[in-house]
């Protein structure tokens, strides 16, 4: 189904704003059920600002009050490409030793960056740290890790959308897509 987004392109949309609020729903109940005390989430920025808003008031509409903190980290991308160094822009504020942290990703592509920031909050002494992404693409993965949640498995190419960017545009769209 092709939607126009405001510019020149047309977005064939992949996953609808309706499908990802039903999955994230699930995902909520689920998490819950993990019963996780005294709960952090982290959000990894920049990407997973939209699908985290929307799991953190799922989380509450399943009845967690979690904390939240952010995560900021830079992938360095050759365009579309990653080209492997992951680095910390901005850093968390509060301290992890003991908690239950839920790290929330957008996509898990090559895996480099939720196995960086997993690693990092491991060795500052996190009792579990359980991970949710909304996107897995599972045949690019060229670190082993694997998302404890994924709301939906990702076609092998570019998406945009939902907080996803391309060049910093296509953020604001309230669905998964492809530029055509
Ligand atoms: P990884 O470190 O290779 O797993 O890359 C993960 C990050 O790359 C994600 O958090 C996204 O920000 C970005 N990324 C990977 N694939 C895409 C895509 O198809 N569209 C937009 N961003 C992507
Ligand atoms: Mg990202």
């Amino acid at each position: 189904m092709p939607d126009s987004a405001p510019g020149t392109e047309t977005i064939e949309v992949i996953y609808t704003a309706e499908a990802i609020a039903d999955r994230i729903a699930e995902l909520a109940t689920a998490i819950a059920g993990l019963e996780l005390d005294r709960l952090l989430v982290v959000p990894i920025l920049t990407g997973s600002f939209v699908f985290a808003s929307d799991l953190l008031r799922g989380l509450h509409r399943a009845g967690l009050a979690p904390e939240v903190d952010f995560l900021s980290v830079s992938s360095y991308r050759d365009g579309t490409k990653s080209v492997g160094q992951v680095d910390i822009i901005r850093d968390l504020r509060l301290d992890v030793t003991d908690r239950n942290v839920l790290l929330i990703d957008d996509i898990l592509d090559t895996g480099r960056t939720l196995a960086f920031a997993k690693d990092l909050i491991v060795a500052r002494g996190a009792k579990r740290v359980v991970s949710c992404v909304l996107l897995d693409k599972k045949v690019r993965r060229s670190v082993a890790i694997e998302a404890d949640y994924a709301a939906f498995d990702c076609p092998p190419y570019f998406v945009v959308g939902y907080g996803m960017d391309l060049a910093s545009r296509f953020r604001e769209l309230p669905f998964v897509g492809r530029v055509v």
